[in-house]
């Protein structure tokens, strides 16, 4: 007699880009994989809050037939206590995986653009090295704003800087001075910082802020002076290329 096997391969994890926030962006191959996992895990912020990532894909899953499960990443200010976040998560995630099930991890954009995904593989892979992971990318927020604005991120010699403006400090004006055009990611914390610096450097009508892009409620402000006193939701980011020139010859 042939004995049920008491070991089950384990399922793979596949990180999901979800784009920037229209669900047309998603890719055919998100939305297959998306489709055919029994588990989909989604990042909150708190229990019972809003995922992003889900609202965008929300229409495409089944909860009759699909698990969806939320996992808490509370933005802490101690490493230590983002670290055990991670893991506590990866355990979750783990859980899942060996008992032979396949699971999605949801990322707004791309999973490998400042994303909670990719602390959540190195967790996993402590704790288990051959851990399957499959990632599979997403138009970031920065392409798709440059799509709704028309804004060329870079021409022929241009150099492009991406970076998070709540962490940069006098190095926002070194990037700014240095690069063509600078994204400003995370920028609703330091919008007034962000604000100052551009005006110092005579940037301000070089800048374009793009909120929730891709979402029905997406703004565009083109002056960002009217930024002033306003707050700004988290899903919000700053372009600022310098040069009015598209398409035209430098040589
Ligand atoms: C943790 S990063 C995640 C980036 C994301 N993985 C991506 O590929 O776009 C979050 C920051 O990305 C930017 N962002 C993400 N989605 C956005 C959207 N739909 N509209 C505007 N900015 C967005 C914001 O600056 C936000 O603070």
């Amino acid at each position: 007699m042939i004995g049920r096997p008491d070991t089950v391969p384990p399922g793979t994890l596949y990180g999901i880009g979800v784009g920037p926030g229209d669900p047309e962006l998603l890719t055919l191959k998100g939305l297959r994989l998306l489709r055919s996992v029994p588990v989909i895990f989604t990042p909150v912020a708190r229990p019972g809050a809003r995922s992003y990532a889900r609202e965008v894909v929300d229409q495409f899953l089944e909860p009759g037939r699909q698990e969806v499960v939320e996992l808490c990443f509370a933005m802490r200010d101690d490493t230590a206590g983002m670290s055990r976040q991670w893991r506590t998560n990866a355990d979750t995630i783990l859980g899942c995986l060996q008992d032979g099930r396949d699971a999605a991890f949801l990322t707004e954009g791309d999973p490998m653009l400042y994303s909670t995904f990719v602390h959540i593989t190195w967790a996993l892979r402590e704790r288990q090295p051959d851990v399957a992971v499959q990632v599979v990318p997403g138009i970031s927020s920065i392409q798709a704003a440059a799509a709704v604005t028309e804004i060329p991120l870079a021409d022929r010699d241009e150099r492009m800087a991406v970076i998070p403006a709540s962490y940069e400090g006098v190095e926002l004006r070194s990037t700014l001075e240095a690069f063509d055009t600078v994204v400003l990611l995370k920028v609703a914390s330091a919008k007034d910082r962000v604000l100052d610096t551009i005006e110092e450097l005579g940037l301000t009508d070089r800048a374009v802020l793009v909120e929730r892009c891709g979402r029905p409620e997406q703004t565009i402000i083109r002056d960002v002076r009217s930024l002033r006193g306003r707050r700004l939701d988290y899903f919000s980011l700053i372009i600022i290329r310098k040069s009015a020139d598209v398409g035209r010859s430098r040589d």
